[in-house]
């Protein structure tokens, strides 16, 4: 078998455009019907809305709290636009920090969950993200376990990752597999 996969020249939200074009086309060739973004103010999940309103869509965000205590991040309006389109914001605590991030900041080093995240951002930033939001939709009750979906992440804002996955929940995370790339930062 022989796929395309789009490397961006950098890292960054200046790839969101393309790469929202290249997900279109690979959900057709492949019949995916789930698509999970990482979408901290909802801009981009909205953009994915617009452009692919033919898929089921779960918008996943920073945990409140990521950046000031008690606080979300999402911006309200766009999050009931989402709503009145169908497309739920899930908030949860995130899958490849959790509670160990807590223990790290009070204690310093490192817990094996961290690890992960770090090992995954070897490849990039988005493709940690991508992995993330899987483990957090199927989680939530949101995307099944048994089929392929989109997921896709970014460099803090935007998007420039976008992966084939089957996803698993916390529970038995190396269930999940990685079948595709369809786009991710080269450097
Ligand atoms: C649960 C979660 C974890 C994230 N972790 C990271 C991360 O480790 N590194 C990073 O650069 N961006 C991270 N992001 C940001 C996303 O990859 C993406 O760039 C951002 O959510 C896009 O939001 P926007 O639509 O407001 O631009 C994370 C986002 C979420 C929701």
């Amino acid at each position: 078998m022989e796929k395309k996969i789009k490397y961006f020249e950098s890292s960054g939200e200046q790839n969101t455009d393309e790469l929202i074009r290249l997900i279109k086309s690979r959900k057709e060739e492949l019949g995916i019907k789930n698509i999970v973004v990482a979408s901290v103010s909802g801009k981009t999940a909205l953009k994915i809305a617009d452009e692919i309103p033919d898929m089921n869509i779960v918008n996943v965000t920073h945990h409140a709290g990521f950046k000031e205590k008690g606080k979300m991040e999402i911006d309200s309006e766009i999050k009931k636009t989402l709503e009145k389109r169908g497309i739920p914001t899930y908030t949860s605590s995130h899958a490849l920090s959790g509670v160990g991030r807590g223990i790290s900041n009070k204690f310093g080093g490192v817990t094996p969950v961290e690890v992960m995240a770090e090992t995954l951002r070897m490849i990039s930033q988005g493709f940690k993200v991508c992995v993330e939001i899987s483990i957090m939709a199927v989680d939530g009750g949101f995307i099944p376990t048994e089929q392929e979906i989109i997921a896709v992440g970014g460099n803090a804002r935007g998007v420039d990752t976008a992966l084939v996955i089957t996803p698993a929940h916390m529970n038995s995370i190396f269930d999940l597999r990685i079948h595709e790339i369809i786009a991710m930062p080269r450097p």
